[in-house]
């Protein structure tokens, strides 16, 4: 069943397979981190390891932040929107062939559906979505034509600017630079493609894009269409992300966290959506290469006397997270 614009036109209120009642007010994101990547990469010696505090203090105290100067071109991240649109816009019948059957299906789209799991009720996602792995296979739905051409050239230039963001987060970590490399077998590193639509919705406190969760990878770069409805978790408090035009949103995942020993957590964050404007977000997730098996990092866990997750294969770990097979408890809990 798609969110199609035209089943929802008329709408006055949320129908009841879409209700979860939650309360999307949030506080102010000016202290939101930002990373200046141009630094990174190219500054002098002060820029960069300024540059590298920053990044260091998002990944730890926020978990999140937001990247400007990246260097990917704007006409090819407005080309990714765009096409991802394009993919949405689509007959019912070309999307349906890549209805979901399984959660490691290569590709995959439809309406999320997503089971509360303090009360158990199952409700239904206010968001179509179109899902691929383009890393270490290239997977890609065969229309919009040019989606391959333009995911293809995204997602090598988004593992170009990952590399670089892990080499300064080891170097944060004072970790040798290939342990990491080594560790997460990153020439494989895994790479999903999720573009997320979000109609308008007559009642958004009573409907939900995504539910709060972590993602499962290291990091996540997200880019949008201008309109606002990511909010993260920070001290407990719900924040809004607003970004300068052309940044992109970066969130730690899960892998971070157990590999940094806990360093760095995995940030709670949610999609909630607004009576006027359609969003659409697009979603590179990377994480570890899918068969390795993470653990902290070995020279993290002498200094620290202990490792704080218990080791699991990358691929499992999805699986486990997605079937939500620990319920409410999750699988971070599970592996403390
Ligand atoms: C996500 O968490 O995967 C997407 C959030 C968003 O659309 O802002
Ligand atoms: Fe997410």
């Amino acid at each position: 069943m798609a969110l199609t614009a035209s089943r929802i036109d008329d709408l006055k209120s949320v129908p009841s397979e879409f209700t979860f009642v939650h309360d999307s007010k949030s506080s102010s994101s000016d202290s939101i981190p930002t990373v200046d990547f141009s630094l990174l990469v190219s500054g002098n010696a002060d820029q960069r390891s300024k540059t590298l505090l920053d990044l260091g203090k998002a990944c730890e105290e926020w978990g999140f932040f937001v990247l400007i100067n990246h260097g990917i071109p704007e006409t090819l991240m407005k080309a990714v929107i765009d096409v991802s649109l394009e993919f949405f816009d689509l007959p019912e019948e070309e999307k349906r062939r890549y209805e979901a059957k399984s959660v490691s299906d290569p590709i995959s789209a439809g309406t999320g559906i997503t089971c509360n799991t303090s009360s158990n009720h199952k409700f239904l996602l206010w968001r179509d979505f179109v899902k691929s792995y383009l890393h270490p296979q290239f997977y890609c739905p065969e229309k919009p034509q040019r989606l391959r051409n333009i995911m293809s050239e995204y997602s090598e230039k988004i593992r170009w600017v990952l590399k670089k963001l892990l080499q300064g987060v080891s170097e944060n970590l004072n970790l040798e630079q290939e342990s990491m490399d080594e560790a997460l077998n990153l020439d494989s590193c895994s790479q999903l493609y999720a573009a997320n639509l979000y109609p308008p919705c007559p009642q958004p406190d009573e409907a939900i894009g995504i539910p709060p969760h972590t993602d499962h990878g290291l990091l996540s770069f997200l880019i949008h269409n201008g309109v606002a409805g990511l909010q993260i978790q920070h001290n407990g408090d719900w924040f809004h992300t607003n970004s300068p035009e052309n940044a992109i949103l970066i969130n730690v995942g899960d892998q971070l966290e157990i590999f940094s020993n806990g360093r760095y957590k995995s940030v709670k964050h949610r999609a909630v959506v607004n009576t006027e404007a359609t969003r659409i977000s697009v979603v590179l997730a990377n994480g570890p290469a899918p068969d390795a098996v993470v653990s902290p990092s070995a020279e993290l866990v002498r200094r620290d006397g202990r490792g704080f997750y218990a080791p699991m294969k990358y691929k499992e770990f999805i699986e486990t997270k997605l079937t939500n097979r620990y319920g409410e408890m999750g699988i971070m809990e599970r592996l403390k």
